[in-house]
């Protein structure tokens, strides 16, 4: 089967129309290993559909000028050149003489240049297209080493959960109720379209692991062999959830605690094995002591304890270890008003700092409770200088409309990224992660929880596609622009819609600011948790006030919040340096998107626009439904199904209607529920039932 040719499948951003500008040339491809042996395959493959040439020598043996069988000089030149110093996985391009050449010192650097160019199109061709301050020509190189995808796939459909845990996008790409899937092929176009957007790693499955997904340690260990051949040639490595009581559950020990020396022993044999079978094998995800999982806890042992036993058995063959922080109280006592959900990541993490060993990546949610709409940056993410982050964000709209609402999330994440926990000095959140307070040296991992599954446009709603583009992109180089990225997601996804056509603004007056709009029919001044349980879709205010999870928002007749300060509250505030601590600690400098998640305020306080909560709260919801409800309008403009093609249209179409719903339900529900506990009516004279 050809590369990312499927017919029943949408090619997502690489279908074999934006190879027009490289396969009409020719272009000879320098190099040798198994990574250049997947950019010579596309190549040729853009060839033969374009009408161009390919050749391929090996380093050093020259041949970009015309040859003795007459093919004519090369336009497209990529070129592994070992002395590049472009750096593991960089490249430069260049052009010169009517020639556009991509060097680079390594294979993955080659593949990342070829997509590069695919991106770039006809701009790649263009003379002086790489000259000029703007130094287009790089070095490119990836500010986060590794750029990893969690994927939630169960093996065997799970009761609750199903195959994809959180999935919204049909089956698992890997897996159908049991059985590893027999043709893997869309596997390979998956690796295909990861590589093109920049990503590396990928964890296969779910950070619950049942019965069977623990089996993929010991006699399911042929899975994963077979996932990862699909992976390797796009340069992706393969990582594996495992649970931490693997060595009784899988083991036949009679103890998984990280201190005993059969345990030890134990974990070692088992890396030997998969190493053995995967010797790329990137490591393990872990989620321990975390909603049921075990973990060190059960032995009185830490989490540096636990995780360093792991990582002592992959380090000879350079794995690593991804150890969540995800680990609170899930059965909390919700009259408790000093226990907070919010600080317990870092009660548990930051004091353990400088105790991991170095092949451990402990692994941080972006927000400090669960990828709700608007929170605060983790502060573990900034209390543990000694050691390996990954920061992680949820690509997958568990909260954010499950990918039937439009929602691009780049705008989100470029902010989490942006982040710097000492005003404007110091590092951002993802400098942080990529290591560099420690010279490069403690290298972490920006990592998300993927949306894509075995539906025809990968990721449900086709324009979630997008989110997962940008996951990559902003992974590789976090000061990206949203705009600009949705700008090369559209290029490259519809490259045959016309220029002067409407598409391109109407993806942008959809998308551009839709994790706002969501926000505003959902959540405001971040509040939180207001969904149904257990499936986290649609409204239920109260749903989750009176349940151990510990997500409470303490709306009563008289305000609603929570107060997180270190006066008052649970002194969550107070985890942050300053000034952060000082700015959240202020009901004053608090930013009032930001608010309720700190504060608890009487639904009369002044919001910095002189509005008073509660009629924020009314005039957001009926703004966000009634943007919501306009966007099926948008979609309609003429051209645009012509642009995208009928089926994706209609799939949107469809969608639009789902959210317009929906939102209006979320409006409905929420300003009954203010309006009955305020008694405060609408001060714009709205009727609310
Ligand atoms: C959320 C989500 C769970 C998931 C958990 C995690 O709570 O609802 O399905 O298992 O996050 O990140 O481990």
């Amino acid at each position: 089967m050809t590369a990312g040719v499927r017919a029943d499948v949408h090619p997502a951003w690489l279908p074999a129309e934006a190879f027009r500008w490289i396969g009409e040339r020719s272009v000879l491809v320098v190099g040798s290993g198994p990574l250049v042996d997947t950019v010579a395959g596309e190549v040729a493959q853009a060839c033969d559909r374009f009408g161009g040439s390919s050749r391929r020598v090996p380093s050093g043996a020259g041949g970009d000028g015309p040859d003795s069988a007459g093919l004519p000089a090369a336009g497209l030149v990529l070129e592994l050149v070992p002395t590049a110093a472009t750096g593991s996985e960089g490249y430069v391009l260049e052009r010169a003489d009517g020639c556009t050449r991509v060097r680079a010192e390594d294979g993955a650097g080659l593949l990342h240049g070829l997509f590069h160019v695919v991106r770039l199109g006809r701009r790649a061709f263009t003379d002086g297209a790489f000259a000029g301050p703007d130094a287009l020509g790089g070095p490119y190189r990836p500010l986060l080493r590794r750029r990893m995808l969690d994927h939630w796939d169960n093996v065997d459909v799970h009761p609750v959960m199903g195959q994809v845990e959180r999935g919204y996008a049909g089956g698992s790409l890997f897996w159908t109720a049991g059985r590893l899937r027999p043709d893997l092929g869309r596997v390979r176009d998956y690796a295909r379209l990861l590589a093109a957007a920049g990503v590396n790693a990928v964890a296969i499955n779910n950070v619950n692991v049942h019965a069977t997904e623990a089996r993929l340690l010991t006699d399911r260990l042929g899975d994963v062999v077979a996932i990862a051949a699909q992976l390797r040639p796009y340069g992706i490595r393969t990582h594996l959830s495992v649970s931490f009581a693997a060595p009784v559950v899988v083991g036949g020990l009679d103890t998984a605690d990280p201190l005993d020396p059969a345990v030890r022993q134990w974990w070692q044999d088992v890396a030997a094995s998969v190493h053995r079978a995967v010797p790329d094998f990137g490591g393990f995800v872990v989620k321990a002591d975390s909603e049921g999982q075990p973990g060190p806890f059960g032995y009185g042992r830490t989490h540096a304890d636990g995780a360093n036993v792991l990582a002592d058995a992959l380090a000879p063959y350079g794995g690593v270890v991804h150890w969540r922080a995800f680990v609170y109280n899930h059965r909390q006592d919700w009259r408790d008003r000093t226990t907070d959900r919010a600080n317990a990541a870092y009660d548990h993490f930051a004091p353990l700092d400088g105790q991991f060993r170095d092949n451990v990546v402990v692994q941080v949610k972006h927000g400090p409770i669960d990828f709700q709409v608007r929170e605060p940056v983790s502060p573990v993410i900034g209390a543990m200088p000694r050691t390996r982050l990954a920061v992680e964000l949820q690509v997958t709209q568990e909260y954010t409309g499950q990918q039937r609402h439009v929602c691009y999330l780049a705008p989100m994440w470029r902010e989490v990224l942006g982040f710097r926990f000492t005003g404007d000095a110091g590092s951002t959140v993802a400098g942080i992660a990529a290591g560099e307070g420690r010279g490069g040296a403690g290298a972490g991992s920006l990592v998300a929880v993927s949306n894509a599954g075995d539906d025809p446009f990968w990721t449900g709603h086709p324009l979630a596609q997008a989110n997962l583009y940008a996951f990559g992109r902003l992974a590789w180089d976090p000061g990206l622009e949203p705009a600009a990225v949705l700008d090369e997601w559209i290029d490259l996804t519809f490259p045959t819609a016309p220029d002067d056509g409407p598409l391109r603004e109407t993806l942008h007056a959809m998308m551009d600011g839709s994790w706002l709009r969501y926000e505003k029919y959902t959540a405001p001044l971040g509040v939180g948790f207001m969904v149904r349980p257990g499936d986290h879709y649609g409204p239920d205010v109260d749903g989750y006030e009176y349940t151990p999870w510990g997500t409470y928002h303490f709306a009563d007749r008289d305000g609603v919040g929570v107060d997180r300060t270190v006066a008052t509250g649970t002194g969550f505030a107070g985890r942050y340096p300053a000034p952060w601590s000082q700015t959240y600690e202020s009901l004053e400098c608090c930013p009032d998107e930001l608010l309720l998640f700190f504060h608890h305020v009487p639904y009369g306080h002044r919001l910095h626009d002189g509005r008073s909560v509660v009629q924020h709260l009314y005039d957001t919801h009926v703004e966000g439904a009634q943007e919501a409800a306009e966007l099926a309008a948008c979609w309609e403009r003429p051209g645009t199904a012509e642009a995208v093609g009928p089926p994706l249209h209609a799939r949107v179409r469809e969608l639009l209607q789902e959210q317009a719903r929906s939102a209006a339900e979320w409006r409905d529900q929420l300003t009954t529920y203010f309006y009955r506990k305020s008694g405060v009516q609408d001060p714009q004279g709205r009727v609310i039932p």
